[in-house]
């Protein structure tokens, strides 16, 4: 090989990782969902900066081997307008490194297999026994690009109806109320899933991992100070872990005799933020920091 020709080797494989690190692999061009763009750490995935229409609209740490994301994290806006309707997408960079990093909306033919290969597609969860949950919700933003881009396979995981149509959305409500009335400057909410402790559980297809309980935190450091009693715990920081299995045992979340049948064994309970990261250091094995400083509130 000439030099001139390795040079020119060197030049285009420069360019073409620049491009891949810009929206795989690195939070860099999306670290303004983070408090403090501080992405969370303790865990280990694939970073993907969500983005939609050329612009970035939340982040995910992304598990290729489990075809789901670890979490999804995002800034909370007070929501306008009905939820859009469905329009699945999947990320072309996730199968080709050069692609230009914007989500695409499913083809209505067949798929092209590295697409298959490297991320759940809608086969994956049509028929099967789960529904798709979004780890950041259409609920929390107020623009209608921003809600259609929550509509990504890689922002899901599979979640069980029981959970998804009953408390996991009522968390996801009281969110919403008790954000739009007390969180007078940004809110981060990161959003993620606690695997199985052993025996995995997977889709119909064994493509795609499920997730044993899904759990939630946000930090607002500047709040109203005058909060209700009852949201006295719920500033700065706040947390929550929900079922995502009725057999599950009831050390992280005891099950309630009295809620509605569909929705029995899919409890949420609301924690401390240090309870949460206790629970999550237990499962993953590794000190797992959501927020920087805890949210501790020094600005
Ligand atoms: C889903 O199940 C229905 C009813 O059994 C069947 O008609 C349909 O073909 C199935 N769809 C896929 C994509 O497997
Ligand atoms: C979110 O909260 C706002 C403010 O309380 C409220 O107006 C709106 O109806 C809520 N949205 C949903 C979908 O619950
Ligand atoms: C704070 O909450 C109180 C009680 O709900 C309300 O009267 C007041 O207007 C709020 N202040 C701000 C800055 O939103
Ligand atoms: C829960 O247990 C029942 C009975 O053993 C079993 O049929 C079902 O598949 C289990 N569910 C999950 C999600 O493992």
């Amino acid at each position: 090989m000439s030099d001139l020709s390795a040079a020119l080797v060197l030049v285009f494989t420069a360019g073409w990782c620049v491009m891949c690190a810009a929206d795989v692999g690195d939070f860099a061009p999306c670290l303004q969902v983070f408090y403090k763009s501080w992405p969370p750490k303790g865990l280990a995935g694939t970073p993907i900066c969500q983005r939609y229409y050329n612009q970035y609209r939340f982040a995910s740490l992304y598990s290729r081997p489990r075809r789901s994301p670890w979490f999804s994290a995002y800034l909370y806006s007070a929501p306008a307008g009905k939820r859009p309707t469905a329009c699945w997408k999947f990320e072309p960079q996730l199968a080709y490194p050069g692609a230009d990093g914007n989500m695409v909306p499913f083809p209505p033919g067949p798929l092209d297999q590295n697409v298959v290969d490297s991320q759940a597609v809608e086969l994956d969860y049509i028929n099967s026994t789960y529904s798709r949950g979004h780890l950041n919700p259409s609920l929390h933003h107020q623009s209608h690009e921003d809600r259609s881009a929550t509509f990504t396979l890689t922002n899901v995981v599979p979640q069980k109806v029981g959970s998804n149509d009953g408390p996991w959305e009522a968390l996801e409500q009281t969110v919403n109320t008790t954000l739009a009335a007390y969180c007078l400057g940004e809110a981060h909410v990161v959003t993620g899933v606690i695997p199985y402790q052993s025996d995995e559980h997977w889709l119909k297809n064994h493509r795609v991992a499920v997730p044993e309980y899904l759990w939630s935190a946000y930090c607002c450091p500047n709040y109203n100070n005058s909060l209700p009693e009852e949201l006295r715990d719920a500033f700065p920081t706040y947390a929550a872990i929900g079922r995502n299995d009725r057999n599950s045992t009831e050390e992280i979340v005891p099950v309630s005799q009295t809620a509605k049948k569909q929705f029995r064994g899919f409890d949420v309970r609301q924690m401390p933020l240090e309870t949460l990261e206790k629970y999550l250091k237990d499962r993953f094995s590794a000190a797992v920091s959501v927020f920087y400083e805890q949210c501790s509130g020094s600005d």
